[in-house]
C-alpha cells in the first residue's frame, strides 16, 4: 500500500512525469514500493525461468543426433544459464539478495514459466522449443527492452540478441525435419501438439483477468498487453507453421479478415494454475535438479566465501 505522505505524492508526481517522457528509472532512483515489488517479482521470476529452462534441453545434450547439433544445443543451454545471471544481477539491484531469490525458487514458493514443466520427449521437441518457446520469449522480450527500469531494459537488449540465435536454430530444425521422412514429420508435428498452448500461455493471463498488467502498463514496465502479444504471436507463427505443411493443435483457429487476425480457441486456464501450483508433468522433476544442482555448487560459494574472508582479512591478494 502506498504511504500517504505528502512529500511521496509530490514524488510519485514527478516519477510519473519521468516515465511519461521515456526517462528510465535507475537503481538509486525514488521509485513507489508497489513498482520496486513487481520488478522483483517479474525480474526474479523470469531469471529463474532462465535457469529452470535449461533442464528440458539440457536433457538431450548427451543425445544430440551429431555433433553439429550438439554444439548449437550446448551453446544455447549455456546462453540460458548466462541469461538467468544477468536476470538475478538485475533483480539485486532492487535490494533482494540471490540467497533469498535462491530460496524461493528452491522451496518451491518462486513462480518460475510454467512451459518448463512439460517434458522432452524426443529430439524434435528441442526444435520447437527453440522456434515457439523462445520465439514467444523474443515477442515479450522485445517489448521489455522498452521497460521504464533501465537495468532491466538493457538486460533484455543483450537477451534478445542471443534468444534470435535460439529461434532460428530451432527453425532450421522444425523446416528439416517437416520436410524430412514422414517418421520425422510426424515426430516435429507431435513435438508443435505438445508445445503450443504451453508456448501461449507464456504471455500470462488474459487482459481482464490479470492481476498486475494494469500497473506493469502505467509504469511502463510493459508497454503492450499480455493478450496483443499473445495475438500477434499466434499472427505470425500460424501462417508459418501451415507454410511447412504442419497444423496448429487448435480446431476453433479461424482467420477473421476483418481484423487480420487469426483467433484462437480457449486456452485451458484451469491447465495453466494446475502447473503454475505444482501439478504439472515435471515440476517435481525440475525442482529435484534445481535443488540439486545448488547443493553440488555448494563447495563452489564456500571456497568463494573463505577466500573473500581471507582477502578481507589481509591474508591473501
Ligand atoms: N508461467 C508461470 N506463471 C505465470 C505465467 C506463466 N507463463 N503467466 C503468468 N504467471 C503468473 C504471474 O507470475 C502472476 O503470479 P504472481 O503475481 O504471483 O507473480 C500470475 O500468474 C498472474 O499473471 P499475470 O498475467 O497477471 O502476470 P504478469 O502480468 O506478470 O504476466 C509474464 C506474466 C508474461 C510472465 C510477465 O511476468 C513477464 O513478462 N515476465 C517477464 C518475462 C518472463 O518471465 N519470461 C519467461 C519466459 S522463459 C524465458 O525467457 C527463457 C527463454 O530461454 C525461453
Amino acid at each position: 500500500m502506498e504511504s500517504r505522505n505528502p512529500t511521496d505524492a509530490t514524488q510519485l508526481q514527478e516519477f510519473e512525469a519521468r516515465i511519461a517522457r521515456g526517462e528510465k528509472i535507475e537503481p538509486g532512483d525514488w521509485m513507489p514500493d508497489e513498482y520496486r515489488r513487481q520488478l522483483i517479482r517479474m525480474i526474479s521470476q523470469h531469471a529463474h525461468s532462465e535457469v529452470v529452462g535449461m533442464l528440458p534441453e539440457g536433457a538431450w545434450i548427451t543425445r544430440a543426433p551429431n555433433l553439429r547439433r550438439k554444439l548449437v544445443l550446448l551453446a544455447k543451454v549455456q546462453d540460458e544459464a548466462g541469461h538467468g545471471q544477468y536476470l538475478y544481477h538485475a533483480a539485486e539491484t532492487l535490494g533482494i539478495s540471490r540467497e533469498e531469490m535462491l530460496a524461493l525458487l528452491l522451496s518451491g514458493k518462486a513462480k518460475y514459466a510454467s512451459v518448463f514443466n512439460y517434458p522432452t520427449l524426443t529430439w524434435a521437441d528441442n526444435g520447437v522449443i527453440g522456434w515457439l518457446v523462445d520465439g514467444a520469449a523474443i515477442k515479450n522480450q522485445t517489448m521489455l527492452a522498452h521497460a521504464s527500469y533501465g537495468p532491466y531494459s538493457r538486460a533484455m537488449v543483450r537477451i534478445c540478441a542471443e534468444e534470435g540465435f535460439h529461434m532460428k536454430q530451432g527453425k532450421e530444425m522444425v523446416i528439416m525435419y517437416a520436410q524430412g521422412t514422414p517418421g520425422q514429420q510426424a515426430m516435429v508435428q507431435d513435438a508443435i501438439n505438445r508445445w503450443w498452448w504451453p508456448a501461449l500461455m507464456m504471455f500470462g493471463l488474459p487482459d481482464d483477468t490479470s492481476p498486475n498488467s494494469e500497473v506493469l502498463m502505467r509504469w511502463g514496465i510493459k508497454t503492450k498487453s499480455n493478450d496483443t502479444l499473445r495475438q500477434e504471436f499466434v499472427n505470425e507463427m500460424v501462417p508459418e507453421i501451415h507454410a511447412l505443411g504442419l497444423t496448429v493443435p487448435d480446431p476453433d483457429l479461424r482467420y477473421d479478415e476483418a481484423s487480420g487476425n487469426w483467433r484462437y480457441g480457449a486456452i485451458d486456464w484451469d491447465e495453466f494454475w494446475q502447473v503454475v501450483r505444482g501439478n504439472g508433468p515435471c515440476n517435481a522433476e525440475r525442482l529435484a535438479a534445481r535443488r540439486q544442482a545448488h547443493e553440488d555448487g555448494a563447495w563452489v560459494r564456500e571456497a568463494v566465501a573463505a577466500y573473500a574472508d581471507k582477502r578481507a582479512a589481509g591474508l591473501v591478494v
